[in-house]
């Protein structure tokens, strides 16, 4: 019998590892896989429901690391990991994305000698002021394996001398979880709820530090969507920083005093899919809503200089803006009188990734088939 762990920390991680559980429950006679949470995000919106949403087992280890600054937060994952390594001396550890938890597991398991693997390799955004492209840049570096969601995943890795024989272009498995949660999406009743139109309404989703901790940067969002207001209904789920600095800087009132701007408290994983697929446009500074409204062909305004997903650009339904206000009223204006631009889905988006995946560590990484 092996072992795989699997480390989930952050939002964007649950519905990249939760296919992947899948996928390996299929041979667990031969193969056991425990799913260990660090616990960055733990508020139920941003963590439990996700567990729910993509029926996920629960994690055999809670590390409660919680919030601090990027140091503690690291600092705090790699102690609290290494015990757990210790004890269920793992064959493979597997992490995902480029959130603080991916690096700081995979710095520990590197160093006890654990083989360890990341899932979404390979994608840089050449922006080193982002905390998430020294994650990438560091966890790429010290991984034993690489599984790449888009060809660029591929040069990357290859300018920086990463052993070909070891990287995987495989998909994405956030896109297998759009696929299992698709029809329960497709039931859900947040239209309902929220009072929206197919195709009547603007999503917003909102958190990064470059967009939301100043003050007169959110205020300028809150005219933008108060001018928008009166032509779409705007639904904006608030990530939890967003929300702070939204009452540090006494913006709440008058966010909440925007006719049809429709704030909310993060969405569970079915629910916002729900969203995501009816609107008539994204706007975000997310990593993972680019890549998730390029597979729906859903147009998405991303407000940021640089992508590490170039592929929801070059062929995907994705168009990145600069945050400034005059730009993002052009983009806008633009969506709204013109017919929505069309994309096409990227290679091996197809709702497969995790069964790649697991082929490849049953018969090139651990070797048992
Ligand atoms: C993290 C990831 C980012 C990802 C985002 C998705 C890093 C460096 N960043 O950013 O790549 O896009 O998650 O959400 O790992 N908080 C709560 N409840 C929670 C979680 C956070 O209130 O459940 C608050 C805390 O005050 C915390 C702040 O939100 O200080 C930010 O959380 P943190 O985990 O530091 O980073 P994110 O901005 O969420």
């Amino acid at each position: 019998m092996k072992k795989i762990i699997s480390i989930v920390g952050a939002r964007p991680n649950f519905m990249k590892v939760a296919p992947i559980d899948k996928a390996l429950q299929k041979y667990d006679s031969i193969i056991e896989h425990k799913i260990v949470h660090t616990g960055q995000h733990y508020d139920k919106m941003m963590s439990d429901s996700f567990f729910d949403d993509l029926d996920m087992p629960q994690p055999a280890h809670f590390l409660g690391v919680g919030s601090g600054s990027h140091a503690e937060q690291t600092a705090r994952v790699i102690i609290e990991f290494e015990k757990v390594c210790l004890l269920e001396k793992p064959d493979l550890v597997l992490v995902v994305g480029d959130v603080n938890s991916t690096v700081a597991a995979s710095l520990t398991s590197v160093k006890l000698g654990i083989p360890t693997a990341h899932i979404e390799a390979g994608l840089r955004s050449f922006d080193r002021s982002m905390p998430e492209e020294i994650n990438r840049i560091a966890t790429d570096s010290i991984c034993d394996y690489c599984f790449v969601t888009e060809q660029s995943g591929l040069r990357h890795l290859a300018w920086e001398g990463f052993n070909s024989k070891n990287i995987f272009f495989v998909g994405n498995t956030m896109i297998d979880s759009q696929f299992y949660a698709m029809d329960k999406a497709k039931d859900s009743d947040v239209l309902k709820e929220f009072n929206l139109k197919k195709e009547k309404y603007i999503l917003v989703t909102l958190h990064r530090p470059s967009n939301v901790d100043e003050s007169q940067q959110i205020e300028e969002f809150l005219d933008i969507f108060s001018q928008f207001s009166s032509e779409r209904k705007i639904v904006f789920p608030i990530h939890p920083r967003t929300r702070k600095n939204l009452e540090l800087f006494g913006l709440s009132e008058k966010a909440n005093q925007i006719k049809n701007l429709i704030l909310c408290d993060p969405q569970p994983y079915i629910r916002f899919l729900s969203l995501m697929m009816n609107a008539d446009f994204v706007v975000t500074d997310s990593g993972g809503i680019q890549e998730e409204t390029t597979a729906l062909s859903i147009p998405c305004l991303t407000l940021r200089t640089t992508t590490e997903r170039p592929v929801t650009c070059e062929i995907g339904t994705n168009r990145l803006i600069i945050p400034e206000k005059d730009r993002i009223i052009a983009a806008f204006n633009d969506y709204l009188a013109y017919k929505r631009p069309s994309g096409t889905v990227p290679p091996l988006w197809d709702g497969k990734a995790a069964e790649r995946i697991v082929d490849i560590i049953l018969n090139k990484i651990l070797k048992i088939r």
